[in-house]
């Protein structure tokens, strides 16, 4: 992976982003070219996030949903909601118990995400739960979520976050049931299927950052900015979206870098790409609209087929780089925030905000179809709240072992595994569980 290559310049890239977009998209033209160009030429959300960690790291329809149930070793009573409950606003509480798995008995951790392996002292991180304002989240159970995807197929489609939410749900999941790779793609391993034997379960990750068709942008040689086919879904994942019954979407980090944005076959324009002299336009639009073309294909597919399927959109995912941009920004904190501490604003509210509203949007279509269940896995404001939960500099094994360096790689956009991203699949099995009791209308 290429991250640490460039530590500074990826910080700056999302501080950049983070802080100064607005005031960039509208006094772009008076800004030096030179150091937007340096400001955005290095990527941080690079493919090579997906490499797989034998790969040498260098740097710094729903009939079975009527399964009951069996209950487990969970301490804790199981909730039924009578209504669904709002997982999205709480707080995150003192817990004892600690995580279902570790780094020794899985298998399936990206090297840049073992963080107590790679040397990370503190551990209070893990002993915490999300306490959701109105209602209780009941542990992970890794039994119920077996039995409740008995004979399906669950596609992660999207970024690296995506793949880190599958890992840590295989963690889980294999603490009960022992899962093979059945198929992965190579060096890269941007697509990978996992075979649940004990359940005929299938889980797949498929690579795809826009969602839609593009080009992604290359840190070392070819195009400085990404481009994206607004209105063509990526064939990648699209072509299999027959054999799916499940469909958990993450995207939104890769929307920052610099990208020009083709609709209809010409160039709407572009966000931080100077020298190409097209129309300089933000991204908001440009990630509604991947979502919205994702989706329509979804739901066109399926209904062609006459059958349904359910599609969670994972909303956006904040990061937690803190410090000089142009210093190495850390994520350095060991204990989440209090929720009157930060609240969800600017882009990260406004990021979720649009991948709700288009998911609400399709939702309605799909409705008049029937067999449809699209919900929102609304992380962000639980996400935001844990500082505390990425690799940081433990992204590499043992950073310090040389004393401290000037400049240390940190990842505080990923997480640390076992942490907080395993909260994500009790609320998506939650999601799934009060489904079982409210079945997919036909209508
Ligand atoms: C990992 O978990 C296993 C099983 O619970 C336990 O035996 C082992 O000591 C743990 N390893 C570490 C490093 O915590
Ligand atoms: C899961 O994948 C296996 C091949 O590894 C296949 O035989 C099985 O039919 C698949 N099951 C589902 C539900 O997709
Ligand atoms: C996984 O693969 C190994 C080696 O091929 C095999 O021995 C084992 O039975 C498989 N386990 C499962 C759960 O399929
Ligand atoms: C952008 O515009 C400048 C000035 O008009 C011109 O010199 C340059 O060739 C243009 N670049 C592209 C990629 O069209």
């Amino acid at each position: 992976m290429k991250m640490g290559t460039s530590n500074i310049f990826k910080d700056q890239s999302l501080f950049v982003t983070k802080r100064l977009v607005p005031w960039i998209l509208c006094t772009l033209l008076l800004l030096p070219i030179t150091l937007l160009h340096l400001y955005f030429y290095p990527i941080f959300f690079s493919p090579e996030i997906q490499l797989p960690p034998s790969s040498p790291i260098t740097i710094t329809s729903h009939s079975s949903l009527s399964l009951p149930p069996t209950s487990t070793a969970s301490s804790e009573k199981d909730t039924a909601h009578e209504t669904p409950c709002d997982y999205s606003n709480g707080e995150w509480i003192k817990d004892t118990i600690g995580p279902l798995y570790n780094a020794t008995t899985c298998n399936t951790i990206k090297e840049s995400e073992k963080c107590i392996p790679n040397g990370r002292p503190d551990t209070g991180y893990l002993y915490w739960k999300w306490k959701p304002s109105p209602c209780h989240l009941p542990r992970f159970e890794p039994h119920t979520f077996l039995q409740l995807i008995r004979n399906k197929h669950i596609a992660f489609v999207g970024d690296s976050l995506a793949r880190n939410q599958l890992e840590s749900l295989l963690c889980m999941l294999a603490t009960v049931s022992a899962t093979n790779l059945t198929y992965g793609d190579g060096e890269e391993n941007k697509f990978r299927r996992w075979h649940f034997p004990s359940h005929n379960a299938n889980f797949s990750l498929y690579w795809s950052p826009f969602l839609v068709q593009g080009v992604e942008r290359n840190q070392n040689k070819g195009p400085s900015c990404n481009t994206m086919h607004l209105d063509h879904v990526n064939e990648r994942w699209a072509k299999d979206i027959d054999q799916m019954d499940m469909i958990v979407i993450s995207f939104g980090h890769w929307f920052l870098l610099p990208s020009v944005y083709i609709e209809g076959g010409s160039v709407l324009g572009s966000l931080n790409c100077p020298e190409l002299n097209h129309t300089e336009m933000d991204f908001y639009d440009p990630l509604r609209k991947v979502l919205r073309t994702s989706l329509n294909s979804i739901i066109e597919r399926k209904a062609a087929k006459g059958s349904g399927i359910d599609v969670i959109v994972k909303t956006f995912s904040p990061d937690h780089f803190e410090g000089d941009w142009n210093k190495g920004g850390t994520c350095s904190k060991t204990r989440p925030y209090r929720e009157e501490e930060k609240k969800l604003e600017g882009m990260d509210a406004e990021i979720r905000r649009i991948q709700i509203e288009e998911m609400e949007n399709a939702k309605a279509k799909a409705n008049e179809f029937g067999g449809f269940r699209l919900e929102a896995l609304d992380v962000t404001k639980l996400a935001l709240l844990r500082p505390d939960g990425h690799p940081g500099p433990y992204m590499n094994p043992f950073p310090f072992a040389n004393g401290v360096q000037e400049h240390v790689q940190n990842d505080c956009v990923h997480w640390c595994l076992p942490g907080p991203i395993d909260t994500w699949s009790e609320i998506l099995l939650d999601m799934i569980k009060s489904w079982k009791e409210k079945p997919r209308s036909k209508e």
